[in-house]
């Protein structure tokens, strides 16, 4: 289903003849036609209250993961936007899209929220009214600048990310892990020659504050030595199941016999993938500087979009939240950086945008991402080109 199929008199294209010719493959955009090998790719300007309320029945239920980063109310006045707003006015403004943005997600689907410090906690109020208490996932705290500022009382050099699933139950299920990364990798050796790879050994005791009695016991090891749990702590198995595991050699007592028993945690497992943690570094997911200055390469000759987030950061949302093919959803689609982490990663996008740089910043970068863009996260996805979108106006 594509937004121009779902509403063709309420979307036109911004220039009924223009071509929109990029090295990724687009097409000529002619009124309302459906235009081909755009994978449904949308790029929307126009309220994102009035889209919503356009594409509700066509897309109920279909959009696997929305990221949105509106307007923080911080006070400012970017070029692009305004940011300053009563908080009454800011609050209504919200809540009035939260619904419209639930009854988009599909069962297993969840929302990404990019807030800071001034109204994170009114934002969070509002997403558990719309969602239910239960639904909530996490707050994500996200290093989003290195340097320090300091003219500030506090130099903030942190935002939140708020994770919100439409049912939590099914989102747990569905969410994907993330890959091990390198420095992990590197802990795994396997001098002792097992037959089932490299391993690591982690802790075979846990603090004993959830302890039952059947986990404390004594441990005989190879060379007869004995062990107990060090005090406050109990052992990570019960009795039946440590032996299970050392008759499996999963258990590790040192080079030499008559270490304290470890238990081996092998690359294979590790492989698969680890869960996400709850704060990203400016290393691991870039900051709000490199997004800038990516952006800026991608719009060379037009105004610095000061607010936009990196794509190694909006990436790993969309790694966690969705599979390729699923569609993904962003409201204040800003300098089209969820766009172009869809394309980038073969999932398909809806992105809206009220400011005329949905025009000028969205397409120009969206272009240039069809065409293999070498920026952002390319390289890491190995991204050489392809795909394409529609671009709407909503009249
Ligand atoms: C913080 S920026 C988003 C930046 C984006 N995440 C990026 O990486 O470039 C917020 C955007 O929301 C847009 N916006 C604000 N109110 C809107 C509305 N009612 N409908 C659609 N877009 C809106 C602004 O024009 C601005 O571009």
């Amino acid at each position: 289903m594509s937004v121009r199929s779902a509403r063709a008199e309420a979307l036109t294209p911004l220039h009924p003849s223009a071509t929109l010719v990029g090295a990724g493959g687009f097409k000529r955009v002619a009124k309302h036609s459906v235009v081909p090998n755009t994978d449904g790719n949308a790029v929307i300007h126009g309220d994102n209250l009035d889209v919503l309320k356009a594409i509700a029945s066509d897309f109920h239920q279909q959009v696997r993961c929305i990221y949105i980063d509106p307007p923080y109310n911080n006070g400012e006045n970017f070029l692009h936007y305004d940011d300053k707003q009563a908080h009454s006015k800011w609050m209504e403004h919200i809540r009035l899209r939260l619904p419209l943005l639930r009854d988009l997600l599909t069962a297993d689907g969840s929302l990404w929220i990019s807030i800071d410090d001034r109204e994170v906690h009114y934002m969070r109020l509002m997403a558990e009214e719309v969602f239910g208490r239960d639904n909530f996932v996490t707050t994500i705290v996200w290093n989003h600048r290195k340097s320090r500022e300091n003219r500030k009382v506090f130099s903030n050099n942190h935002e939140y990310i708020l994770c919100i699933a439409r049912d939590i139950k099914a989102f747990k299920k569905a969410r994907n892990l993330l890959p091990a990364s390198n420095e992990m990798l590197a802990r795994y050796n396997n001098h002792d020659d097992d037959p089932r790879g490299p391993w690591q050994s982690v802790s075979a005791n846990v603090q004993d504050g959830h302890a039952t009695a059947s986990q404390f016991y004594s441990i005989t090891g190879p060379t007869g030595k004995v062990f107990n749990p060090p005090r406050g702590r109990c052992w990570v198995y019960n009795k039946a199941k440590m032996n299970e595991q050392i008759a499996l050699g999963n258990i590790y007592f040192g080079k030499k016999g008559d270490g304290s028993p470890r238990i081996k945690k092998f690359l294979s497992v590790a492989k698969m993938g680890m869960a996400p943690q709850s704060l990203w570094t400016a290393d691991e997911v870039g900051t709000t500087e490199t997004a800038k200055r990516h952006v800026l390469s991608v719009t060379c000759g037009l105004d610095v979009f000061d607010t936009p987030k990196p794509e190694q950061l909006v990436d790993r949302i969309i790694h966690i939240a969705t599979d390729p093919g699923d569609l993904v959803l962003d409201a204040y689609l800003g300098s089209g950086t969820t766009g172009a982490v869809a394309i980038k990663t073969g999932r398909r996008f809806i992105g809206i945008e009220a400011g005329d740089h949905a025009v000028t910043h969205c397409c120009s970068r969206l272009r240039q991402a069809c065409g293999g863009e070498r920026g952002g996260v390319s390289e890491a996805v190995g991204w050489t080109g392809g795909g394409g979108f529609e671009f709407f106006r909503a009249v």
